[in-house]
């Protein structure tokens, strides 16, 4: 019932093409989101990111993990089209992994179309991704190791392969030679030990001679072609193909990826992905304009948030010491379940396993912390369209047996005087809305407000009337205080956990 309300208030008469966008780091399960708004929706297309991401999907009781793929594969028996359009980086390993997956659940990809303008991520790709991250030790990203900030480097400096040069042998080999030879003396930067240790996986050991510090082109060349001969007939011009399906009437569901406080264009360096994740950079990844979208549906969590990998995160439950379990471990948190335990990196690591954050691409403990508002404002900012900004909020039921709800209401500069732009932030200066400069996150910490939890269970039958007042209070400040219109809950893995405002 509800999936049904939800796509009747998005799939209005006017709705041509609609957007799902997160506004935190990621994993915020908009994977969900999009699935319930392609039962309406006859192409699923996404447009950034590559298989660094991980929308996990539960449908019909099966549960499908897409990294590089389009949620909307799930639903290829339905006849639906699913994209992966020019702006997304594609591994044809990973994406061949991914298609035998999901033969092996019994579905099919015949709708699927690959741009063939989308990039290629090359093995030197992946290697300098976990070379630069093993060589940097402590003060490493913590990227997923999927290649993606040496592939969108290639972008920009014109030097990248695309899909396309996997349909012409002569032209792949002679861009795949310049492309290595450009970006040789990068790899004689690293040491033996740096380079034994990423070198030892067998997905990069193969192409790679040791003695040279070379990647073999005619090796990759040899991969590339046979893995290309799985997905070949897919390549097309997806620009294209949107374009007529726009003008057949078709209807069109963006998929965004990672989340827009990690975009390149609007997250904080260095602490970003590579590419936009924002709706301006979804949009035109998949070769439409900002306008040609009618319906935008942001998707944050709350009232926790998570984070994976390095980078500034103010409401951290547990600090330095939660970031530094959580870039070490690789397992669940197994016996630590006190969701108000006084112990803040406690409390974080409960949260953690009743959330069950772990990364679905990476399998890396989450990082957690409460929901920080003056982010939240920050990227409701860009997630506005038309005016609003409609947000469903996630995951609300991790914390039905919390006693108290803390929401970050501010920021307050704890630094040096430091001018951004005309502004001068000294010590003690409160933000309202975040200033994405890492070294001004770095150096802020929290105001809370707390609230008393809402102690009961969440149903799906329940409506917006049925909330326990606590939990519709902090949904009003969270409104208030971010500039957000609250347009949905969702309480659970399942299509129905939700309820529609
Ligand atoms: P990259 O995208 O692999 O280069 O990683 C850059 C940063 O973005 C790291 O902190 C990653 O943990 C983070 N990141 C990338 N993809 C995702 C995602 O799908 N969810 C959450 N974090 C992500």
């Amino acid at each position: 019932m509800s999936a049904q309300q939800l796509n009747d208030r998005v799939w209005d008469v006017n709705t041509r093409v609609a957007a799902v966008v997160d506004l935190q780091f990621g994993d915020t399960g908009k994977g969900k989101i999009v699935d319930i708004l392609a039962d309406r929706a006859d192409i699923i297309a996404r447009g950034t990111g590559g298989a660094n991401a991980g929308h996990t999907i539960v449908n019909g009781g099966k549960t499908f993990v897409c990294h590089l793929l389009p949620s909307g594969v799930a639903r290829d028996g339905e006849g639906k089209v699913s994209i992966i359009g020019r702006g997304v980086a594609v591994d044809p390993g990973a994406l061949c992994d991914e298609l035998s997956s999901v033969e092996r659940m019994g579905g099919t990809w015949n709708g699927l179309r690959v741009s063939h303008n989308a990039l290629l991520v090359l093995p030197i790709d992946i290697a300098l991704d976990r070379l630069k991250d093993v060589a940097d030790g402590n003060g490493a990203i913590g990227t997923t190791g999927r290649g993606m900030g040496p592939v969108y480097q290639t972008k920009a400096a014109r030097t990248g392969l695309r899909v396309n040069d996997l349909l012409n042998r002569g032209v792949f080999i002679e861009k795949l030679r310049r492309n290595l030879d450009a970006r040789a003396a990068l790899l004689k930067g690293f040491d033996e030990e740096v380079c034994r240790k990423v070198f030892a996986s067998e997905e990069l050991g193969a192409f790679w001679d040791a003695r040279a510090k070379m990647f073999d082109a005619g090796a990759i060349a040899d991969r590339y072609f046979r893995l290309a001969a799985k997905f070949r007939d897919a390549i097309a011009d997806t620009d294209d193909l949107i374009h007529a399906g726009m003008s057949e009437g078709k209807r069109v569901l963006l998929e965004g990826a990672q989340g827009l406080l990690l975009s390149v264009e609007y997250g904080a360096a260095p602490y970003q992905t590579s590419s936009d994740c924002s709706l301006a950079g979804l949009a035109l990844g998949v070769g439409l304009w900002t306008d040609d979208v009618q319906q935008v549906i942001n998707v944050a969590k709350a009232p926790y948030m998570t984070r994976v990998g390095a980078g500034p995160f103010p409401t951290e439950l547990g600090g330095a010491e939660s970031a530094g379990w959580c870039a070490t471990r690789r397992r669940k948190d197994e016996g630590i379940d006190n969701i108000n335990s006084l112990d803040p990196f406690l409390q974080g690591a409960a949260i953690r396993q009743v959330g069950n954050e772990y990364g679905a691409t990476t399998g890396r403990p989450r990082r957690v912390g409460w929901l920080d508002l003056p982010l939240l404002r920050y990227a409701s900012y860009w997630g506005k369209h038309r005016g609003a900004s409609q947000v469903i909020l996630t995951k609300v039921d991790v914390l039905n047996e919390c006693q108290k709800i803390r929401l970050c209401t501010g920021h307050i500069y704890e630094g040096e005087e430091y001018q951004v732009g005309q502004a001068v932030l000294k010590k003690g200066t409160l933000l309202d809305r975040a200033i994405m400069d890492t070294h001004v996150l770095e150096r802020c910490t929290p105001l809370y407000s707390d609230y008393p939890g809402w102690g009961c269970p969440l149903g799906k039958e329940m409506a917006w009337k049925d909330l326990p007042v606590n939990l519709q209070g902090i949904v009003g400040a969270i409104e208030r205080q971010a500039g957000v219109e609250v347009i949905g809950l969702s309480m659970g893995p399942d299509r129905e956990d939700m309820i529609v405002i």
